[in-house]
């Protein structure tokens, strides 16, 4: 059965070829700017990429940035990855490391890689020589340090969640950001003919990277879009896993399952509905289906994966922000045909007495970025269908 929470690998990753192919044969002469929304399987298609060109010999280095607030832990936990990928370059990096961290080749004087503790002492000393002042040029230095895991081959830098990051660093200062991104810039240019860099960005970074002047840092970068599966290919994810759980399986009933979850067809929602089908025992008919969808999916055992983008708007949504976010999602769920965007700025006035149309534009493309709505001219409408009948449900 298909995973609904981690990332999907090895046997359970399905599909995405284009997307997969499109991003190993642009690396050749560009750097990439993976970007969906939350949930649409960003990490699934990285990690895939990772596996076929480590296929193929490349060395593959995987960042996840989520959580990390400013330019200096950047540098920290790509020195650490690139401890983490390949023990047997360890040492060519190692040396290359000592060379401009000279503490760090003091602390490590006494000790062998093999020893136990070994990766705690490295951690501490890169940690200790790197600062809010020198992350720059000690950034340099451990990409310097990378080129040496491997002689013959670009090396390739998987970052993921980088627009997570650059929101972290501006919330802190603005300037940082900016500078940060140039740096990235830089990075990208001077070493290109030894790395190559896929970053996974939010479907609002542009917008937000806009706003703070600083699109030009990152518009050398090539945008792939990750989208929902093709009917065609949601049809045969279906199929598969109900093969694989050894279920009958019709076309009428894969087809049921997609009228319910709806367009776009976001493989995440659709295990999760699946995890659901398969738990009950029962002979399946198409209205067993609809049954299915509207007491499990929409009920009770819904309820952990819903109530969550419920809960993220009082976590990740300051004050007035989230009373705005919520009034706007309560009428866009209703309206049938899409909520004018104008109506919305009106709610928006409402609850944050903010007149400023960039702030309100800001909530609007996290909202997108965060799964929500989506734009449709000058109307909004809710991304998913499933969520969309759930809000009705619960939050009207
Ligand atoms: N290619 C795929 N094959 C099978 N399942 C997938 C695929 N892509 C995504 N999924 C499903 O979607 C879920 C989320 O995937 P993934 O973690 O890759 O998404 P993401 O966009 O990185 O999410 P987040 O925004 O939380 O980082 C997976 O747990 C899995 O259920
Ligand atoms: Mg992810």
């Amino acid at each position: 059965m298909s995973v609904v929470s981690g990332p999907a690998t090895g046997k359970d990753f399905f599909d995405r070829e284009d997307e997969v192919k499109a991003v190993v044969e642009s690396l050749r002469k560009d750097n990439i700017l993976l970007v969906a929304p939350r949930r649409y399987g960003k990490t699934s298609v990285m990690r895939e990429v990772e596996r076929k060109l480590t296929e193929r010999g490349y060395l593959c280095l995987y960042l996840d940035v989520m959580h990390v607030h400013s330019p200096k832990d950047f540098v920290f936990w790509l020195a650490i990855a690139a401890f983490d990928t390949s023990p047997e370059a360890r040492g060519s990096f190692l040396e290359n490391m000592k060379s401009s961290f000279v503490r760090l080749g003091e602390r490590l004087k006494e000790f062998e890689v093999s020893m136990s503790g070994f990766k705690a002492k490295f951690a501490e000393g890169v940690k200790e020589e790197i600062n809010d002042d020198n992350w720059s040029s000690k950034g340099y230095d451990v990409l310097n340090a990378i080129k040496h895991l491997s002689e013959k081959n670009c090396i390739c830098i998987i970052v993921d969640e980088l627009s997570e990051c650059i929101n972290n660093v501006k919330k802190r200062d603005e300037e940082t950001a900016r500078e940060f991104l140039q740096w990235l810039r830089s990075t990208r240019q001077t070493m290109s003919e030894d790395l190559k860099f896929i970053v996974g960005g939010s479907v609002s970074f542009k917008g937000i990277v806009r706003n703070f002047g600083s699109l030009a840092w990152i518009n050398d970068l090539k945008t792939i879009n990750i989208s929902g599966f093709t009917k065609e290919v949601a049809l045969k994810f279906i199929k598969k896993a109900f093969e694989d759980s050894g279920w009958d399986y019709e076309e009428e009933i894969g087809l049921k399952i997609l009228e319910c979850v709806g367009a776009p067809y976001i493989p995440y929602f659709i295990s999760i509905f699946l995890s659901m089908i398969f738990e009950d025992e029962r002979w399946l008919s198409e209205e067993d289906i609809e049954e299915l969808y509207n007491s499990k999916l929409l009920g009770a055992h819904g309820k952990g994966y819903f109530d969550y983008y419920k809960q993220r708007l009082g976590i990740y949504y300051k004050g007035v922000l989230a009373r705005a976010a919520e009034d706007i999602l309560r009428e866009v769920c209703l309206a049938e045909q899409g909520f004018p965007k104008a109506l919305a700025f009106d709610l928006f006035r409402r609850a944050t007495v903010i007149e400023d149309e960039e702030k309100f534009m800001n909530l609007l493309y996290d909202l997108e970025n965060d799964f929500y709505i989506t734009f449709d001219g000058e109307h909004i409408r809710f991304q998913s269908k499933v969520l969309r009948d759930w809000w009705r449900l619960y939050n009207v």
